[in-house]
C-alpha cells in the first residue's frame, strides 16, 4: 500500500486546476489507490457555507476579513475532512489550499505572508501538503479561459482586475521558488491530457 499523500493544486484563475484534480483522481482509481477529491474554500458543509459568504458579490470583505474567513473555512476542512481521510490511509487531492491565501490575501491583498501563516498556525496547526502543483499559464490565455468558463458571471475574487491577478501569479511563483521541495511548477498550456502527463511524471516517486 502507498503512503497516504496530501496533494494540492494551485494557480490563478483559468489554469485548469479542477480538470487536473479530476484526472489525477481517475488515475489513482485506476491504480487502486483510495482517495478523496476536495476543494477550497469548501470541502465540508461548514466550509462550503463560508465559501458562499466569501464569493458572494453582495459582501465587500476587506483583505483581513477575507483572510480570517478563509482560515476558518480551512480549519474546519483540515479537522473534519483532510486529517481524518489521511488517517484512514486515503490520499487527499485538494483544489487550492493555504498557498492561495498566501498569494491572494497575503500577496495581492498585501497582508503579507507572516500574517497568513499566523492564521494558518491558529486554524490548522500550520498543516502543509506533501506536494503542491503550481499550474502556470500565460496571463492572456488564463484570462480568456476564465472568461469563457465564467461567461460574465465571475465571482467576487475571480472578477478582480488584471493587476490583482498579475500580483497573485507573481506571488505564487515566489512561493514555489522559496519551497522547491514541496512545490512543482507545471506548465498549464496544452491539452488537459498533456498537462495530466506532466502531473503524473511529477508524482512518479509517490506512485506504485
Ligand atoms: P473557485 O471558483 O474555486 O476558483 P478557481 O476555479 O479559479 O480555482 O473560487 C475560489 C476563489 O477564491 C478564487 O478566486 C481564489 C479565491 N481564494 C482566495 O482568494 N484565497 C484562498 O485561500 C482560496 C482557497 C481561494
Amino acid at each position: 500500500m502507498t503512503e497516504a499523500r496530501f496533494i494540492t493544486f494551485e494557480g490563478g484563475e483559468g489554469a485548469g486546476k479542477s480538470t487536473q484534480v479530476r484526472l489525477l483522481g481517475d488515475a489513482l482509481t485506476a491504480r487502486g489507490i483510495s482517495h478523496v477529491v476536495t476543494r477550497e474554500p469548501g470541502g465540508t458543509p461548514g466550509a462550503e457555507a463560508l465559501r458562499g459568504l466569501l464569493l458572494d458579490p453582495a459582501h465587500d470583505w476587506n483583505a483581513r476579513a477575507e483572510a480570517l474567513l478563509f482560515a476558518a473555512a480551512r480549519a474546519d476542512h483540515v479537522a473534519n475532512l483532510i486529517r481524518p481521510a489521511l488517517a484512514e490511509g486515503k490520499w487527499v487531492l485538494c483544489d487550492r489550499f493555504v498557498d492561495s491565501s498566501r498569494a491572494y490575501q497575503g500577496g495581492a491583498g498585501a497582508l503579507g505572508d507572516e500574517q497568513i501563516m499566523a492564521l494558518h498556525a491558529i486554524g490548522s496547526d500550520g498543516f502543509l501538503p506533501h506536494r503542491t502543483f503550481l499550474f502556470e499559464l500565460d496571463a492572456h490565455e488564463a484570462a480568456s479561459r476564465a472568461a469563457t468558463r465564467d461567461a460574465g458571471n465571475g465571482d467576487r475574487i475571480g472578477g478582480r482586475d488584471a493587476a490583482y491577478h498579475a500580483e497573485v501569479a507573481r506571488r505564487f511563483r515566489e512561493l514555489a521558488e522559496a519551497e522547491p521541495k514541496r512545490f512543482v511548477p507545471i506548465a498549464a498550456a496544452g491539452s488537459p491530457n498533456d498537462v495530466h502527463g506532466r502531473v503524473l511524471a511529477a508524482l512518479a516517486d509517490y506512485l506504485p
